[in-house]
């Protein structure tokens, strides 16, 4: 059986880009796969400097996994933290790790760019997310397009290990949907917190309808045939129902054949999400009056991440002469 790693930051409210590309993918593959998803609480710090605030996203986190369907009986989940021997493999890792291969790390410079502290932990960011993936010995690493680069280094920084020290890490796969990649926000850039483009899966009814509604789209008129492949309303659409669906076909065809305007075509993408996420909404409600349900999962995850990340730290510090 394959295994899976893959994780978010908890940074706020996740969105419908985070879950189209990313979570909707470790739902899928936690019946036929071993997963380990976790809470990339170590990054978070090179953007968080509220503690308070940091803790409950974490908790947040944890509650939306589950609510969007992460089943604790079939997907491990933990937090960074309470797997420390990740920072050790991340230092062993740095030691390696020609400085040239992150100044070429693109997600650097873009944060940076968007007004995020230039400090050590962001420049080194992706040794630390490499050590997350090489310490599950994963196959798979389901995410979004963004991330690519840091699965090439992840590969690299391995070869790189391997090739000083002998066969001790396993070479990862990256894992993106065709469809859902770059899942685009309101504006028609890509989803992005920072870009105050998204769309919350559990915001109220009426003001989601209302943001969806905002989605910037041409001015072809009811009538006039239009190319779905360049509206952001269906590539929404697609990347949530997926591109084989009928839904999705109905509504290319549609679009296709003229007679569908924008408004029409944004009140069939708001009906579909209320419906695609009915019950994580009402999932989510009942977890976040369970604490105690949260934390065990929490416990149980951990004890199975540790079992392997232990492992496979131990080989690696001895493979390197500790
Ligand atoms: P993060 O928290 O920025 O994003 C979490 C996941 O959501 C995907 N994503 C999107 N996918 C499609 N369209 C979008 N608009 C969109 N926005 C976000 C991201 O690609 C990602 O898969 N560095 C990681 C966290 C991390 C990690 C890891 C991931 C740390 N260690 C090890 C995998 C394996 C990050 O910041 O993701």
């Amino acid at each position: 059986m394959k295994r899976v790693l893959s994780g978010l930051q908890p940074s706020g409210q996740l969105h419908v880009g985070n879950y189209a590309g990313a979570i909707q993918q470790f739902v899928q593959l936690q019946d036929s796969h071993e997963m380990y998803v976790f809470i990339a609480s170590y990054h978070a710090l090179t953007s968080s400097r509220d503690a308070n605030e940091l803790r409950q996203n974490i908790r947040q986190v944890v509650i939306d996994y589950v609510a969007f369907g992460l089943d604790p009986a079939k997907t491990n989940i933990y937090l960074q933290q309470d797997v420390p021997q990740v920072t050790e493999l991340s230092w062993l890792l740095s030691c390696i790790c020609p400085k040239h291969m992150m100044d070429k790390a693109t997600s650097y410079k873009d944060k940076v760019a968007k007004g995020l502290a230039a400090s050590i932990g962001l420049y080194t960011y992706p040794v630390l997310q490499a050590a997350d993936i090489l310490a599950v010995d994963a196959d798979l690493v389901p995410v979004g397009e963004d991330q690519r680069q840091h699965i090439e280094i992840t590969r690299d920084l391995a070869s790189k290990f391997n090739h000083y020290y002998g066969d001790v890490f396993k070479l990862p796969d990256a894992m993106i949907r065709e469809e859902a990649g770059v899942v685009p926000g309101v504006d028609g850039q890509k989803m992005s917190k920072s870009y105050g483009n998204t769309l919350d899966p559990f915001m109220d009814e009426k003001p989601l309808r209302k943001r969806i509604m905002k989605i910037k789209t041409d001015s072809l008129g009811v009538d006039d045939p239009k190319d779905p492949d360049t509206c952001t309303v269906y590539q929404i659409f697609r990347a949530l129902a997926g591109p084989d669906s009928e839904q999705t076909q109905a509504l290319a065809s549609r679009y296709r054949n003229g007679g569908m305007g924008y408004g029409e075509a944004k009140q069939t993408l708001f009906e579909f999400i209320l419906e695609h996420f009915r019950d994580a909404r009402s999932k989510r409600l009942e977890l976040t009056n369970d604490p105690g349900y949260i934390e065990q999962v929490l416990k149980d995850g951990a004890e199975a991440a540790n079992k392997i990340i232990g492992n496979v730290t131990d080989r690696a510090r001895k493979a390197a002469g500790l």
